[in-house]
């Protein structure tokens, strides 16, 4: 294990974010695993709106409630529906009040007809969470929020909430409050972003868009690009002549052995030059995490790949 922890582990709230389907659940957990390793208390936030609650989460049968997955590793599922009801009891005193407020639906109706409210009250509850000072009773104090965020096929809108919040409502708490979210998620000190990546074409590229936008966007701060999945490099660079040889042998069972190297090697060649445009194309450093040969990431396999963080 590489021990000593990595720097962005040391920030007190951290967005995992990326396209659709290459790894920031697994990254996610793995981080937390490392961090929770390094003795730093973690809390995992999935987002529940996300399609697919990711199979770790369903293992553990994680909901919105704050569950210990292994010593000082918690995780939480954000449902929007009950972060909301959540706010509106913090901030409604009066119980006769809030009663007749979950029962008239209006809520319902309200959160439906604003865009951008379940957003919202989600990032509330992400801040609630990293808060010292938690706001719900008996809240556990954290010293780091990782927040495995929704695929960025709908757009870095989910981070853009709390501005547009703040815009839209000039006044009054709901102004204050996402002034004060968006404050926090442009705090270098204390926030920020992981992009994850894998070595194919189209990742490689909404990589490189995601970190500007985030950057320019939104304001945050992109500690990490992490290259996931990346097949580990079985033979030297002489050796192509060699496999060719065997690929094209007259011994059928050479000759299988032969294409199964080929096709490893040709993988590994094409991932190679991915990478290297991935180089070319983010400004903020890369880390590498290495495929991961299991039939699922599991709390076992993420811990291997959180070993393996630099
Ligand atoms: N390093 C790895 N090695 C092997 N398999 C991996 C690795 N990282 C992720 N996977 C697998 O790839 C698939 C997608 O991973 P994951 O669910 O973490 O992605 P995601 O970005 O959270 O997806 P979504 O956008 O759907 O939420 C899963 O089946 C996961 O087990
Ligand atoms: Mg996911």
């Amino acid at each position: 294990m590489n021990w000593g922890i990595p720097d962005f582990l040391q920030k007190k709230l951290l967005f995992v974010t990326g396209k659709g389907g290459v790894g920031k659940s697994t990254v996610a957990i793995a981080l937390g695993i490392r961090a929770a390793l390094e003795g730093r208390r973690t809390i995992v936030c999935e987002v529940a709106s996300s399609e697919n609650a990711s199979r770790i989460f369903h293992q553990a049968a994680v909901g919105f409630k704050e569950v210990e997955l292994a010593n000082d590793l918690w995780a939480i599922s954000i449902d929007p529906e009950d972060a909301m009801k959540e706010y509106v009891l913090l901030q409604l005193k009066v119980r006769a009040m809030r009663d007749l407020l979950f029962r008239s639906r209006v809520f319902t109706y309200f959160a439906a007809a604003t865009p951008g409210l379940n957003e919202l009250v989600t990032i509330g509850k992400i801040w609630e969470l990293a808060q010292l000072d938690r706001k719900v009773k008996h809240g556990r104090k954290y010293d780091l929020v990782i927040v495995d965020a929704p695929a960025t096929g709908h757009g870095i809108s989910f981070l853009q909430t709390p501005r547009t919040f703040a815009r839209i409502a000039r006044v009054g708490p709901v102004h204050s409050q996402a002034e004060q979210l968006e404050a926090m998620v442009t705090d270098p000190a204390q926030t920020g972003s992981i992009v994850v990546s894998l070595p194919e074409e189209m990742p490689v590229n909404e990589t490189a868009r995601l970190e500007h936008e985030l950057v320019d966007d939104i304001g945050m701060t992109v500690d990490r690009v992490i290259m996931n999945a990346l097949y580990p490099d079985r033979f030297p660079a002489d050796a192509t002549r060699a496999i060719d040889r065997l690929a094209a042998s007259d011994d059928p069972e050479v000759r299988a052995g032969g294409r199964a190297a080929l096709s490893q090697a040709r993988r590994v060649a094409a991932q190679t030059e991915q990478f290297e445009r991935l180089k070319k194309m983010v400004s903020a450093p890369i880390s590498t995490l290495p495929f991961v040969f299991r039939p699922e990431i599991d709390l076992h396999a993420a811990r291997q790949l959180a070993e393996v963080v630099e």
